[in-house]
Formats: structure tokens, C-alpha cells, sequence
């Protein structure tokens, strides 16, 4: 199984040591896991035109790193979005991706896919971004296997 990890937090601590903890527990036999740091991609802000889900996302005026992200996530067994809670919300790496594939929204390229969600934080706002994240899933049309929120 091809494990993809979208790891939102612009940093390497506690969100990628409670990944680090479910690749352990998961094992290697006959697993795979691809982190993908999302701080070290280039995605521009949607810029709002809503051409991706009117039209086609291949319409998008963005000229970037997304749809190696996109590929990524299509190619997936399963599926890890690890975030840290930033002022009650997700940080912008992965904010910035969710707005820019609100076409699937529109288009559930994803469905099914089995997706387990990390969240880590001081305790203010995981329920918020539990919340936001699982709208999130729900509207991906991918199969939410479960929360684990660290504090
Ligand atoms: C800019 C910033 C904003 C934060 N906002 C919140 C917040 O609103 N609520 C909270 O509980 N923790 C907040 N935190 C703390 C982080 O969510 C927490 O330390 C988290 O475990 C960091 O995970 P990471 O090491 O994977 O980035 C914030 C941290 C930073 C740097």
C-alpha cells in the first residue's frame, strides 16, 4: 500500500513525530510511505476566477506545483493530512491547497480513498480544525478512517 502524507506545518516536529509513530505502528511490509511537505512546493493563492470547477481545472490561470500534489494524491493507496492548528485554523501550505482544489468539491477524482486525519496542537481550536477537516474529507468524497488529535 502507497501511503501519501500531506504534511501542512511549514515545520518538521510534532505533527511529522505523530506520523513518524503511525509509520512505525503501520510497519514497512509491503507498505510505502511518501511524505509530501507542503512548504516545499511552490502553490500560488486561487486567485477566485472559479474556472477549475465551472469549466476545468485545467483552465486554472496558476502555473505551479499542484498537480504534481494532485498526482500524488491520485496514485494513493491511502491517504495522511497532518496539521498542526494555526490561530484556529489549518496553516497556509495546506489551506492554500484545499482552496486551490475546491474543484473537487465538484469533481470527487479521490472518492473512497481511505484518509486518516493528524492534528496537533495546545489545545485551542483541534475541535474547530477537526471540524473544517472532515468537511473537508466528506466534500473529497474520501473515506474518513479516523482523527487523531494531539495536544
Ligand atoms: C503561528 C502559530 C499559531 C498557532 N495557533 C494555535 C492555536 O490557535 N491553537 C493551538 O492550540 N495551538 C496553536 N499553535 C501551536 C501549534 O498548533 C502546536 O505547537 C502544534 O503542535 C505544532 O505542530 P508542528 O510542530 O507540526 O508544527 C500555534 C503555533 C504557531 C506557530
Amino acid at each position: 500500500m502507497r501511503i501519501v502524507i500531506l504534511m501542512g506545518s511549514p515545520r518538521k516536529q510534532d505533527s511529522l513525530n505523530v506520523c513518524k509513530e503511525i509509520e512505525l505502528r503501520l510497519g514497512t511490509k509491503n507498505m510505502t510511505y511518501d511524505y509530501i511537505f507542503l512548504k516545499d512546493y511552490e502553490i500560488q493563492d486561487c486567485r477566485g476566477c472559479g474556472l477549475c470547477f465551472k469549466k476545468s481545472e485545467k483552465l486554472c490561470p496558476c502555473r505551479d506545483d499542484l498537480d504534481i500534489i494532485r498526482k500524488k494524491l491520485l496514485e494513493a493507496d491511502g491517504i495522511i493530512i497532518a496539521t498542526p492548528v494555526y490561530a484556529y485554523q489549518v496553516p497556509s501550505p495546506l489551506k492554500r491547497i484545499i482552496d486551490r482544489m475546491a474543484f473537487l468539491f465538484h469533481r470527487q477524482e479521490l472518492v473512497g480513498k481511505p484518509t486518516l486525519i493528524v492534528i496537533t496542537s495546545d489545545g485551542g481550536g483541534h475541535k474547530q480544525v477537526g471540524k473544517y477537516m472532515k468537511m473537508t474529507i466528506s466534500g473529497w468524497a474520501c473515506n474518513l478512517i479516523g482523527i487523531i488529535s494531539i495536544i
